[in-house]
């Protein structure tokens, strides 16, 4: 054998005050993205001057970026235990993964969104974000319930090999 395995800690289930705050956050910063949406495809078709931008749009983006801060934050904090945890034990990692993934393409299309300057890529990394932060919510949801199935099979094992804990 070429090394010994490490121990592996079962992942822990994050703390509630810790969860709802990812969820407070995760859906402010979705809120605003589809509140944004709401505002420019749909009440702007009715409203007056199409080249303009609805009035409130540039209030959704300001709530947007303070969210997508926060979120970040949030983010990075997940990785020294919870990401690691979960990663060493083999515990919902595809979707993980998938969840880390849109949120790279998200931040990295965001970066985008505020330096890119020529009119055509711009629209391009536009459409990405907004199918991709729409969708976000989804990959969070699968990845919440396949976590909480791996925790009651994680605490139904405990259960089994020390009766009585
Ligand atoms: C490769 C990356 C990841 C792995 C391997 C992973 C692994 C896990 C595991 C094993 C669980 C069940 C145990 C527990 O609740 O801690 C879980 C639940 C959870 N994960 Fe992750 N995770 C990853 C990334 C993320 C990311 C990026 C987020 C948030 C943006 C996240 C948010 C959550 C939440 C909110 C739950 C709680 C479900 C609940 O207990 O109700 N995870 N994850
Ligand atoms: C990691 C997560 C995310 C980050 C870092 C992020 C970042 C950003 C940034 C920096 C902008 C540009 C703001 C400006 O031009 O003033 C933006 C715009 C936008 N974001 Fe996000 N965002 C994220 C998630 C989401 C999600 C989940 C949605 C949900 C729909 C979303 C929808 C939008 C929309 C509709 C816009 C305006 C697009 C445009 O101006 O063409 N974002 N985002």
């Amino acid at each position: 054998m070429r090394h010994l395995p490490r121990p592996v800690h079962p992942p822990k289930r994050l703390r509630r005050r810790y969860r709802r705050w990812i969820y407070v956050i995760g859906l402010g910063l979705w809120g605003s993205g589809v509140a944004w949406m709401i505002a420019h495809h749909l009440l702007k078709a009715a409203g007056s001057d199409p080249l303009l931008p609805a009035a409130s749009e540039p209030w959704w983006l300001r709530v947007h970026g303070a969210t997508a801060m926060a979120f970040l934050v949030t983010l990075g904090s997940l990785f020294p235990v919870h990401v690691r945890q979960g990663w060493h034990a083999h515990l919902n990692r595809a979707s993980g993964v998938t969840l880390l993934t849109t949120c790279a393409v998200l931040t990295v299309t965001g970066y985008g969104l505020y330096y890119l300057s020529g009119d055509a890529w711009r629209a391009k990394t536009s459409i990405i974000h907004q199918v991709v932060g729409v969708a976000a919510v989804a990959a969070l949801l699968v990845h919440v319930i396949l976590g909480r199935r791996v925790d009651r099979v994680l605490r139904g094992a405990r259960h089994t090999h020390h009766p009585g804990h």
